[in-house]
């Protein structure tokens, strides 16, 4: 049985590739930012020790390291009650409607040690005891993964999860990425989540006028069939970077940022209704 049944619970969606900087955080951020601007509301979990999505939303953490630890997700995911994830929930520090929207269970360095008691008893499970209840306000969870595969983070991240979006380049090694990403969701799927598949590959970072992109565009529509990919196709565009930069929201980064933020909500649009259409497929 899926983890959540819809539609009583929020689709929970994790946010994954098995190859770094194809835009995971960005996309994760681009997401949330896009649910708040339509009035919904949604949880941002940090499920890499990078923390990169906790710095970009701007979810406020003590200086002091073992603090920080203390009211992240390394903490809680130790040995979780369920519903523990309440205690850490942190809001987006963006002001405005993005905090009265977008919480955030924070990340920390340490949650890299977690993989040392993977060996526990349902230890994959520890993320989805944490968010039990919790998610329940919310209309929406998004995961950002770690760029690794076969990862306990990872484990966790998806046994949480019922869809995976998977951003990724038109280029060789990240689409073969997002190829080992369908392969392992179809190897392990009755160890992690009978019900996981990928709602939509995003393709980031596109240049139309470049005939590799172009032919890379036609291996991702191998990798889960063409309706899973995205129509909207993000360009290479520098106010990502000043958005990362200043850890602001794209529409606080002039034209171009609104430009591109409005990509973001196409591309939200798009998930829900991709989302509908998955589940009346599986009704
Ligand atoms: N469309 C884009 N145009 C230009 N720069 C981009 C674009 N998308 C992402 N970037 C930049 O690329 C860098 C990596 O992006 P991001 O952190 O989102 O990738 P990631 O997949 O989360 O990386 P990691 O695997 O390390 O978690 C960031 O500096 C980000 O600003
Ligand atoms: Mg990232």
């Amino acid at each position: 049985m899926a983890p959540h049944s819809p539609p009583d619970l929020p689709p929970h969606i994790a946010v994954a590739n098995h190859k770094g900087g194809v835009g995971k955080t960005s996309t994760t951020a681009g997401l949330a930012a896009a649910a708040a601007e339509a009035g919904h509301r949604v949880l941002v979990v940090d499920m890499d020790p990078q923390g990169n999505s906790t710095r970009r939303l701007r979810a406020a953490l003590p200086d002091n390291p073992a603090d920080r630890t203390a009211v992240s997700l390394a903490a809680v995911l130790q040995a979780p009650a369920r519903g523990e994830a309440a205690r850490i929930v942190t809001p987006c520090g963006w002001g405005g409607i993005y905090s009265e929207h977008i919480d955030v269970l924070p990340s920390d360095l340490d949650l890299e040690l977690l993989g040392l008691t993977a060996g526990l008893p349902s230890a994959e499970r520890r993320l989805l005891r944490a968010l039990a209840g919790v998610v329940d306000a919310y209309a929406l969870v998004l995961i950002d993964c770690p760029p690794s595969l076969l990862s306990h983070l990872t484990d966790n991240a998806w046994t949480a999860s019922d869809y995976l979006l998977v951003p990724c380049e038109a280029e060789f090694e990240s689409v073969q990425a997002a190829r080992r990403v369908a392969e392992r969701i179809d190897r392990d799927r009755h160890n992690l989540n009978p019900d996981l598949q990928i709602a939509g590959i995003i393709p980031t970072r596109f240049r139309s006028s470049l005939g590799v992109h172009r032919k890379r565009m036609e291996d991702m529509e191998r990798i889960s069939g063409a309706e899973a990919i995205c129509p909207t196709r993000f360009p290479e565009l520098a106010v990502m970077k000043t958005a990362t930069e200043k850890a602001l929201p794209l529409t606080e980064c002039g034209s171009q940022g609104r430009d591109m933020a409005s990509l973001f909500r196409d591309t939200y649009a798009w998930t829900r209704k991709r989302i509908s259409h998955i589940q009346e497929s599986n009704a």
